[in-house]
């Protein structure tokens, strides 16, 4: 299959200009509205589609703000945040928003049903040639591109929170998934300063594969009485050098991302080993998510 974006004359994957790449997310949240951002801030027209207006409010809010602090950090001018900002648009609805697409990227919640109804919609607007990427954390590519039409042209990409901030992309290439595609994925990526790696499609794929296995793991040395939730965090700060403890992480993450991603692991390979500690069960029965509801292993009020 030929990619390439809209708007260009090539038939190979067109990566050269890579401002000509019209690029739609959907979904405003924490993932999106960082991908939107960096998106944008790197010179693509983006258009951020979520269910409301309120939503599009806030995902836009929260990209502004980020910027600022950016500017503030003098990564960037201010003249720079607003030409950033002069290329996002909002939008409430998929056809509107993913017409003139070379690239669609969706981060809408992990729910397979919701995925592939979005898909639908996209399929029936995009351009032939455009690329339809999703930031699942785990669930499969594969499984996830076989309600598509043209599943030679889904792809993982994966960001990582927040996005401004971490350079990888893990890019996630299914079982039908067109090379081409792929390459042109890992350009794209590159073009947004970040470190694209290219991963086949496994349970959890790399990142959450080693990631969520060692919080578990913290998470049971909590629920045996080995150490505090402070204490476990301060042995992997100060003698791994992580930037955060797998508790802090977990809570920054979502408790309930967590345990979605360890049972899809658990289910994945069925294994004994991706079992899922019943301390964190526990934790998200009762609602005690992390940084979004105020509480997890740690306070946040
Ligand atoms: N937008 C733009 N910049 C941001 C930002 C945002 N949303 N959040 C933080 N920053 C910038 C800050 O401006 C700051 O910049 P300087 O270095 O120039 O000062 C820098 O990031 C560090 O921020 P802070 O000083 O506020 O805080 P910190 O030093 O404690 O770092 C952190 C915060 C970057 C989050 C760091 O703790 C970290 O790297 N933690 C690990 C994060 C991680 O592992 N993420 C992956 C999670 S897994 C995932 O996302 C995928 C999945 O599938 C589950």
């Amino acid at each position: 299959m030929s990619v390439e974006p809209p708007k260009s004359s090539s038939s190979k994957p067109s990566t050269s200009s890579q401002s000509d790449l019209s690029v739609t997310v959907i979904g405003g949240g924490t993932m999106g509205n960082g991908i939107a951002h960096v998106f944008a801030q790197s010179g693509h027209p983006v258009t951020l589609v979520d269910v409301s207006k309120e939503a599009c409010e806030r995902a836009f809010a929260t990209i502004e703000k980020n910027l600022g602090r950016m500017v503030t950090k003098e990564k960037l001018t201010e003249q720079q945040m607003q030409e950033t900002l002069q290329r996002l648009s909002t939008s409430m609805s998929i056809q509107e928003g993913c017409q003139d697409a070379g690239l669609i990227v969706e981060a809408v919640p992990e729910v397979l049903q919701l995925k592939r109804d979005v898909y639908q919609d996209v399929e029936a607007v995009v351009e032939p040639n455009a690329v339809i990427a999703t930031n699942t954390s785990s669930i499969s590519i594969t499984k996830l591109a076989n309600t598509l039409k043209h599943p030679e042209r889904f792809i993982g990409m994966h960001f990582f929170n927040p996005v401004p901030v971490m350079s990888l992309v893990e890019v996630v290439k299914g079982h039908q998934t067109d090379q081409a595609v792929v390459d042109a994925v890992m350009a794209w990526s590159q073009g947004l300063g970040k470190v694209p790696v290219p991963v086949n499609d496994s349970p959890g794929f790399v990142s959450n594969r080693v990631l969520m296995p060692m919080i578990n793991e913290a998470i049971f040395s909590v629920y045996e009485g080995v150490a505090t939730p402070e204490h476990v965090d301060e042995v992997m700060k100060r003698g791994m050098a992580h930037p955060m403890g797998p508790l802090r992480l977990a809570d920054f993450i979502g408790l309930d991302v967590c345990l979605d991603i360890l049972r899809v692991l658990y289910e994945g390979f069925q294994d004994p080993k991706y079992r899922p500690c019943p301390l964190l069960v526990k934790m998200v029965d009762a609602g005690t998510l992390g940084d979004k509801t105020g509480q997890g292993f740690y306070s946040y009020k």
